[in-house]
């Protein structure tokens, strides 16, 4: 019999009980063997929502390690009291299945190194985009591919927030209120708006593809905040759609790993990811390029890649931990290239005086910094504003090139505010 301790009883860990209760039988036959819940923790668990007499409950998160359950279900995430339980039962010989992007892109590499050490299972399915297998297919099917770039559509609330922007003339709150509601934005959600969260999880799969330590903190994040309705309606006039997009990319000897916005042309697939669904696009020096597509956010789906490690956990063989095992630090790939030096085309989004002239001191300062601009397009005055909004497209240049172009735009007499500055996606990323 296999007893298994779920630990945080929030959106996800409902839904997991909820499944595992469903399908018990059929996950045990699955598996080959009986697998009940045997406990259930939380700090603040109400009993009174669960009528199992089998399942003990307890408020008290640490005292599983101390039980007789060989698997923990982490469920509760953030860093803190997470992290000290799925140390100390991997410490104490239990398995563990986390559903927590934060745990494994920032501990991760201790976390592999604790398992390796113990012999333990360590499953995270559920980190990266929900019930899409994204993690499954890297560690097991594409395990002897050569990954040339791993992007994808990996936030739920972001993609939410932009669709609603987009299709449904939401604005911004009202967007972000209903991706509350639906149980797809964190529990702090400037972690899915900020990027972070888009960022954990591209950080974890290129520590898959690559074999690299956790790139997270030497990555570039940007959130949506800066996207308005209007950055959406001059991309579309303009053939494009604003999407969240994380990436992780082999560059010479470097890996370029980021998240942030991107215009994406509406040829591209990518831009056809609405609502709350992710999609995560992989491409092989050989298989060339395959798409995963399915729902990333919300209970059901993250639990359904919860149940899935359970059956990964038994047919589990410690020999597996090798494919999460890290190239020393002097590997050539380890080195995460500078955001100032990645090159992309960029889309500006300017106020300017509607004066004689200014369109051309903003074309000439781009030059100057030998950047070209692909298209452009003027705009009639916003209501109740004298300013007209000036839109561009450039060619590919790096990012300090292009910061230290916009320093000398917005310094400008004409020029008036910030500038919006959004990337173009790259459709051979
Ligand atoms: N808040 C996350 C999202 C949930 O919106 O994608 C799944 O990790």
């Amino acid at each position: 019999m296999l007893k298994i301790a779920v630990c945080g009883l929030g959106t996800v860990g409902k839904s997991f009980v909820d499944h595992f209760i469903k399908y018990q039988d059929l996950i045990s036959k699955n598996c080959g063997q009986e697998i009940e819940i045997a406990i259930i923790a939380d700090r603040s668990i109400d009993k009174k929502k669960f009528n199992h007499d089998s399942i003990e409950f307890s408020s008290d998160i640490l005292s599983v390690i101390d039980s007789d359950c060989n698997l923990i279900i982490e469920l509760i995430g953030g860093c803190e009291i997470a992290l000290q339980l799925v140390k100390k039962a991997i410490q104490n010989k239990k398995s563990v299945i986390t559903a927590n992007k934060a745990l494994i892109a920032e501990h991760g590499d201790e976390l592999f190194e604790l398992s390796k050490k113990n012999k333990v299972y360590l499953g995270f399915e559920a980190a990266v985009a929900g019930a899409v297998p994204i993690i499954n297919s890297l560690t097991h099917n594409m395990l002897n591919e050569n990954i040339l770039s791993i992007s994808g559509i990996v936030n739920g609330t972001c993609n939410y927030i932009l669709d609603q922007m987009s299709s449904d003339n939401k604005d911004f709150s009202e967007a972000l209120k209903n991706a509350k509601e639906l149980g797809y934005a964190e529990a702090d959600p400037t972690f899915d708006i900020g990027g972070f969260d888009a960022a954990h999880k591209i950080s974890i799969l290129a520590m898959l593809a690559y074999n690299i330590k956790s790139p997270y903190k030497n990555m570039h994040i940007e959130g949506i905040e800066s996207i308005e309705t209007m950055d959406i309606d001059y991309a579309t006039e303009l053939g494009y759609k604003i999407k969240h997009i994380a990436l992780a990319k082999r560059t010479n000897s470097q890996i370029e790993c980021r998240a942030h916005p991107v215009l994406i042309h509406q040829t591209n697939i990518l831009s056809n990811i609405d609502g709350v669904m992710n999609a995560v696009s992989t491409r092989g020096d050989r298989f060339g390029t395959s798409l995963l597509y399915g729902h990333g956010a919300g209970g059901d789906a993250t639990a359904s890649a919860v149940v899935s490690n359970i059956s990964d956990y038994c047919n589990f063989s410690h020999k597996d931990l090798d494919r999460y095992s890290k190239k020393d630090t002097n590997d050539e790939l380890v080195n995460v290239m500078n955001i100032n030096d990645i090159c992309s085309q960029y889309y500006l989004r300017i106020f300017a005086n509607d004066v004689p002239g200014v369109m051309a001191e903003v074309t000439s300062t781009l030059a100057s910094h030998k950047i070209s601009i692909e298209a452009v397009t003027q705009h009639e005055p916003l209501k109740d504003d004298k300013l007209i909004p000036i839109v561009m497209i450039t060619n590919s240049v790096s990012y300090k090139s292009i910061l230290s172009s916009i320093n000398t735009i917005e310094s400008l007499d004409n020029i008036s505010g910030k500038i919006n500055l959004i990337r173009v996606f790259n459709d051979n990323d």
